[in-house]
């Protein structure tokens, strides 16, 4: 096995991760990991702290009207359950016309969509209508309206695809359904985007936008976030249309068996990742705008020395504009899996081959069951690397020529 690893795997997970994360991670082990929120001592309240700094930052970063609306989560998948049950089960809970709750979803969305909307479809609690993308991985807004009805309680798109990297107009698409949908709820799924591309909740009027710590803010794994709108959670707490069947301590309200009805308590039970959001908050920190860009340009060599190669395949967009640092293609003649595994073994760079966990999208653009080959570049990748890379895809391509 080739040493050291070349690793352009980011839109799985980024790494490496600037040193003050595993830093602060050390830090907060070694001086401060009380439990957050439980007893009164100097430990417990410098671990509150960190919960209170991370809430802070995720909330400027996507600009959010309040850190109480900003639910910590154990990652994004966590934050997506939390808002497809919470949001179905308070309407389950509530409707008595016998009608039944309808979802619109797309074709570009994760498993962490479509398996946690399918145990609903499957035991006929809901209808759900799933919306096409078309070949560069777009999801229209007129086809999302057409999706629509009376009975619909949530629309979920995410905010790019983390198979193609295609970004959605997010901002003049929700314009254009709350014309004629104003108070349906719309979730926006920023796995592939929170730390790449600014978000702006109120500006783009999202209810609903579960965020991952580990991808593009580069912190640990286990930390995400769910930022839940007033529209989805009033401040007048009865008329909240998410019910967190999670429950458990808070910290808050011992005393009594109901749960909190206040932000973000409500939603939050049991103990935090501490340890991952002081990380995180290290993360949010050391982000800038030529981390960015240094993944930009290491994308766009990505896809033009692909565009120079006999027998590759590129799909999704031309280019690096309207698109994450990801790039999707095939090798004609060789399956994803095995350029995957080639890559590794003899020449020890790691990508990802296969369907993504995204088997709609697949299917839409014509990979199938086998998928494509996923190269993400990321803060750590250098043009030697890429360079590296392209050397390999192009001994690959002739022998399968
Ligand atoms: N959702 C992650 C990916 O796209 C794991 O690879």
């Amino acid at each position: 096995m080739p040493d050291p690893i070349i690793y352009l795997d980011n839109a799985a997970t980024s790494w490496p991760k600037p040193d003050c994360v595993g830093e602060a991670m050390v830090d907060f082990l070694t001086h401060r990991a009380g439990n957050p929120g439980r007893g009164g001592h100097r430990l417990a309240r410098e671990a509150s702290l960190v919960l209170e700094q991370a809430r802070d930052r995720l909330t400027k970063l996507v600009h959010a009207p309040c850190p109480q609306r900003m639910i910590l989560t154990h990652g994004c998948t966590d934050a997506l359950n939390l808002a497809i049950h919470g949001v179905l089960r308070a309407d389950i809970r509530t409707r008595c016309d016998g009608t039944k709750p309808h979802v619109v979803t797309t074709a570009i969305e994760h498993n962490a969509v479509l398996r946690t909307l399918h145990c609903y479809t499957t035991s006929g609690l809901i209808d759900m209508t799933i919306v096409p993308c078309d070949e560069q991985g777009f999801v229209h807004a007129d086809a999302l309206i057409e999706a629509c009805n009376e009975c619909t309680v949530l629309l979920t798109l995410s905010h790019a695809s983390n198979v193609l990297g295609t970004i959605q107009p997010i901002k003049e698409t929700i314009r254009t359904i709350r014309e004629q949908y104003p108070d349906m709820l719309i979730m926006v799924d920023a796995a592939q985007t929170a730390g790449h591309f600014e978000i702006d909740v109120q500006d783009w009027d999202i209810d609903l936008l579960p965020i991952a710590g580990h991808k593009g803010l580069r912190g640990p794994t286990g930390t995400g976030a769910l930022y839940v709108s007033p529209r989805a959670y009033p401040d007048d707490c009865d008329k909240s249309r998410v019910f967190c069947e999670r429950r458990g301590g808070t910290g808050s309200m011992a005393p009594g068996l109901e749960m909190p009805t206040k932000l973000p308590d409500a939603l939050e039970a049991g103990t935090s990742n501490a340890v991952g959001f002081a990380g995180l908050i290290a993360a949010i920190d050391a982000l800038t705008h030529e981390v960015h860009e240094h993944e930009m340009e290491m994308t766009d060599r990505v896809l033009k020395g692909l565009h120079e190669i006999e027998g590759v395949t590129i799909y999704g967009l031309p280019s690096i504009k309207g698109r994450t640092p990801v790039v999707l293609f095939n090798i004609e003649g060789a399956h994803p899996r095995e350029v995957m595994a080639k890559l590794d073994a003899e020449h020890g760079i790691a990508v990802r081959g296969g369907v993504h966990c995204a088997p709609l999208l697949h299917e839409a653009i014509g990979t199938g069951s086998d998928g494509g080959v996923r190269v993400s570049p990321g803060s750590g990748t250098t043009a030697e690397q890429i360079d590296c890379f392209l050397d390999a895809i192009r001994a690959m391509a002739v022998q399968h020529a």
